[in-house]
């Protein structure tokens, strides 16, 4: 009972003999605002995801935010870190388990098989641009919410997509100038019932050494001993090198696949390496799998990865639909870019600041304004009550390449100052047809766009 008498306001802190002050909030951990800055970046990589996916045949798709929570269990693996530890997950009033999506795959596939996709000519091409979320310990790289670029081809099964799908995340980055930056690793997992064999002599090769196993390598060892594989302890590193190899237990047909995968890459002059321990973190992969890793930090934030799914249809009720597919991280991407001082265009400039004084002044700017807008161009104006010295001020940090000054004097006399704010030099120029004068003078082509085009 007296715990609840002192109870506090929430979001309400108060200091001693003052008024309670509202409390400022912060994104949640592991969350961020995306600032002007990032979406410069974030642009230029959605634009290079969909030049190079239309190039390819690939059309955009958008999923749920949420989805039943199965959907991401089933797909992903029961035993997989992200449905173990890393899911948003929630209760519907219903009493419905509903979870955030951690990643696009599962999504798109659901989609494919409750629109009956399967009926249109194969293979179905989907792109997606969104945010997922994982309830990961956040880190540099590492978010709670971020975005992925994603791509999936359904409905076929032929090494030549495989290595298609490579090439393509190969050049998207290098239209974003940084595949200089990063290894792509590959490997084959065999069929499902390769990884099983494959899994069952790992569990007894690790049996009586369970205990040289780090902590993190025993449980793996119960929950899906693959990734004792990637393990970046020192002892499990040496087990793995003595343990048995996946590729001693892929079929023939296996075999022959990635062969075919790698011959395709070299003919395509994809760069990549052989990485035997390659097992990706979510269970749902066959045959092909692969990595995008950054050259200086290796497995450690990868900036993409991907590869063949032709089970996964089955475990979401479908019937059978070979797939492949992979995912880049957009932060990731963009802390490269970064990093490689690779600048962006910045769209968002100021070509025209149009400053004003006095009721007379203020309709003029604004018709201005307006006008230079509908004809391209970017412009924006001091549209409050401030001194000139003020708007001149606004008009520097803005970074506009011209500022029209109306003052009064100006305005009464049909006329307008025109300062170039990169020399400092200024001109009088006659109010009628100013538009098409500042044009000339800013002499670059107007950001028009035409709907259906
Ligand atoms: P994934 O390897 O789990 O694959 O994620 C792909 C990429 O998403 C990662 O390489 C990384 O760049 C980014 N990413 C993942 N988690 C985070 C995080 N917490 N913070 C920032 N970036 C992150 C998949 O998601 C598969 N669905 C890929 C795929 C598509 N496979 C077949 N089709």
């Amino acid at each position: 009972m007296t715990e609840l008498n002192n109870t506090t306001t929430p979001n309400v802190s108060e200091t001693e003999n003052s008024t309670p002050q509202p409390k400022k909030f912060q994104t949640l951990r592991g969350f961020q605002d995306l600032l002007p800055e990032f979406q410069d970046y974030y642009t230029m990589i959605k634009k290079a995801a969909r030049h190079r996916g239309r190039q390819s045949g690939f059309k955009r798709i958008t999923t749920p935010i949420m989805e039943e929570t199965g959907v991401f269990s089933r797909s992903l693996g029961e035993s997989s870190d992200v449905v173990r530890k890393e899911m948003f997950t929630m209760t519907s009033r219903s009493g419905k388990l509903m979870t955030l999506k951690p990643e696009a795959t599962a999504g798109i596939m659901r989609a494919y098989i409750e629109h009956g996709m399967h009926t249109l000519p194969q293979p179905v091409q989907l792109y997606s641009i969104e945010p997922q979320f994982r309830y990961d310990r956040p880190q540099k790289g590492r978010f709670r919410q971020f975005h992925q670029v994603d791509f999936e081809v359904l409905g076929i099964k032929d090494p030549s997509v495989d290595a298609q799908m490579i090439h393509m995340a190969y050049k998207i980055l290098e239209d974003l100038h940084i595949a200089d930056r990063v290894d792509i690793q590959i490997n084959s997992l065999g069929s499902a019932e390769n990884r099983a064999e494959y899994i069952e002599a790992l569990r007894d090769f690790f049996f009586d050494k369970k205990q040289h196993l780090s902590e993190d390598s025993q449980a793996r060892l119960e929950t899906n001993p693959l990734r004792i594989l990637d393990s970046k302890d020192e002892d499990d590193q040496i087990l793995v090198s003595m343990a048995p190899k996946l590729k001693d237990f892929l079929s023939e047909e296996s075999k022959q696949y990635y062969e075919t995968v790698k011959e395709y890459l070299r003919e395509l002059e994809v760069p990549f390496y052989e990485n035997e321990g390659l097992v990706r973190g979510l269970d749902y992969y066959c045959d092909t799998v692969f990595e995008i890793w950054d050259k200086s930090q290796g497995a450690q934030n990868a900036i993409g990865g991907g590869g063949r799914y032709d089970g996964l249809a089955e475990l979401l009720g479908g019937q059978h639909t070979p797939a492949v597919g992979f995912a880049m991280g957009v932060e990731r991407i963009v802390q490269h870019m970064k990093d490689a001082k690779i600048t962006v265009p910045a769209k968002d400039k100021v070509h025209f600041f149009v400053a004003q004084l006095g009721e007379e002044g203020k309709k003029k700017a604004l018709k201005i304004t307006t006008n230079l807008r509908d004809l391209g161009y970017h412009a924006i104006g001091g549209m409050g009550k401030s001194s000139m010295k003020a708007q001149l001020k606004m008009a520097d940090k803005s970074g506009a390449r011209w500022a029209i000054i109306l003052g009064e004097v100006e305005v009464r006399e049909n006329k307008a100052i025109l300062r170039d704010m990169h020399l400092g030099k200024q001109e009088i120029l006659s109010l009628d047809n100013i538009e098409q004068a500042v044009i000339e003078k800013l002499n670059d082509s107007p950001d028009t766009y035409a709907l259906g085009e």
